[in-house]
């Protein structure tokens, strides 16, 4: 049975496309499947952003065939990982776990990079090129670091 990862963000078309195609080029295919959702429906069946997008591909990476899921309580059961990007998404996403063991899968994912420290993954919906740049590099470094731990612990 493949190991099976969601990253969560607010609309699924800006941070968490970014992380599931990052952590998916960095994870052996037969064994680990990547997706993501958003906590807002609004977005259901949609690619991502335009600007995520065209980050990734020059970045080497193309998310432009994904679409768009929304965030509810039965993925707990089919996921085995659960990684938000910031601490909105950490109270929408637990707040529909029923379980202790539920709740324990989520965890923020730039606690890859910095334990304990709590730091989001900022939304650059409604800000300018930039922000999707330093996106892409946070995601970038803590799906390294992720990947590689994940490899190791399901080898
Ligand atoms: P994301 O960014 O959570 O990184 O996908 C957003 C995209 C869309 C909206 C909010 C955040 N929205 O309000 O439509």
């Amino acid at each position: 049975m493949p190991i099976k990862i969601v990253m969560v963000c607010l609309g699924n078309i800006c941070r968490s496309p970014l992380a599931e195609g990052l952590l998916a080029s960095k994870l052996p295919e037969d064994k680990f499947i990547v997706e993501s959702a958003g906590t807002g429906s609004w977005h259901i069946g949609k690619h991502p952003d335009e600007r995520s997008i065209a980050t990734a591909k020059k970045n080497g990476l193309d998310i432009s065939k994904q679409k768009g899921k929304h965030f509810t309580s039965n993925l707990f059961e089919e996921f085995d990982y659960i990684y938000v990007m910031d601490a909105s998404n950490y109270a929408n996403v637990t707040s529909l776990a029923k379980t202790e063991i539920h709740k324990e899968k989520v965890k923020l994912i730039l606690d890859e990079l910095f334990p304990g420290d709590n730091v989001d993954v900022p939304d650059p919906f409604y800000g300018l090129q930039n922000g999707f740049d330093m996106v892409f590099k946070m995601l970038d470094e803590a799906t390294d670091l992720l990947s590689k731990r994940l490899i190791e612990k399901h080898s």
